[in-house]
């Protein structure tokens, strides 16, 4: 059964870890990190953009999907069903299909329009028990396709939101979605730690997972990061691996076409980049 993302993410605050937020966008990127959360007994959120909720035929058929494969792989660990930078209408939307946790992301209204969206929203996730995420200054890169440089957020806008009681915060503190440039600046620590000084108990939420070093993911987690999301680094290690099958002829060989062998190398990169992250945000035997 699909849970709210709350306890995993308190949990995960005070034990000094990270749950890993994996985009999902058909039925091998589910499978795959399904499958690795079970067998590292891992809790997971499985992401769903916008776009990525219309190309798989809208939110009922993702849930349908997800639920499905919780009882036939028998998955015991917990997992959250979660849009990924909701729209108000999005939010009201997944959480109409099913979802058990949703992200507003506000952070490109006014201040004060963002409160107000997200404080309604807030009184209908905890009607219904479902964690909602917020967004405080814009994550840069490519948000549906809209670009932006990476926004720093104001701490004190931080703490207005996280006071309308939402589960998780996202605060831009230099991070882009995507590829990181060759000449980005890093993460602002002095802003992170701002804010989980105004914040406490918040789980704080890092976007753009991919190409963070290391260190920096470690940086992150001891100030307060509970949440990190990983979405263009799945799809790298999928698609280097799927070229790699086709590049060796290995669909013109035998049955190699067969959709189940021409997808498997790339669902195993997937598996491998998942059980990495998850190694490294600590959270391996936390289910
Ligand atoms: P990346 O694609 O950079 O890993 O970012 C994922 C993300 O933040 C989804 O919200």
């Amino acid at each position: 059964m699909l849970v709210s993302a709350k306890d995993m993410l308190n949990k995960a605050k005070a034990g000094k870890y990270a749950v890993g937020q994996f985009n999902i966008n058909n039925l091998e990127w589910t499978k795959a990190i399904l499958l690795t959360a079970e067998e590292l007994k891992s809790p997971v959120i499985l992401g769903v953009s916008e776009g990525a909720g219309k190309y798989m035929c809208g939110y009922k058929t993702v849930v349908g999907m997800v639920n499905g494969m919780l009882e036939e792989l028998n998955i015991t660990v917990p997992v959250a069903l979660h849009l990924d930078h909701g729209s108000y209408e999005g939010a009201k939307a997944c959480i109409e299909a099913g979802f058990s946790s949703v992200m507003f992301d506000g952070s490109h209204y006014p201040i004060e329009e963002n409160i107000e969206k997200t404080k309604e929203l807030v009184g209908i996730c905890e009607e219904k028990g479902l964690s909602i995420e917020a967004e405080v200054g814009a994550i840069g890169g490519e948000e549906d396709g809209v670009i932006g440089s990476g926004e720093v957020a104001d701490p004190k806008e931080c703490k207005m939101i996280a006071d309308l009681g939402v589960t998780m915060l996202a605060a831009g503190i230099g991070n882009i979605h995507g590829k990181y440039p060759e000449n980005w600046a890093g993460l602002s620590f002095d802003t992170l730690d701002a804010i989980q000084q105004l914040t406490g108990a918040m789980p704080l939420v890092l976007h753009g997972g991919t190409g963070i070093p290391a260190d920096m993911i470690k940086k992150a987690i001891s100030l307060g990061v509970s949440k990190i999301n990983v979405n263009t680094e799945c799809q790298l290690a999928f698609a280097a691996a799927t070229r790699k099958y086709v590049e060796a002829g290995k669909d013109l060989q035998g049955k190699g076409f067969d959709p189940r062998k021409l997808l498997a190398d790339g669902v195993e990169a997937i598996k491998a980049t998942v059980k990495e992250k998850m190694e490294l945000f600590g959270s391996v035997g936390k289910a």
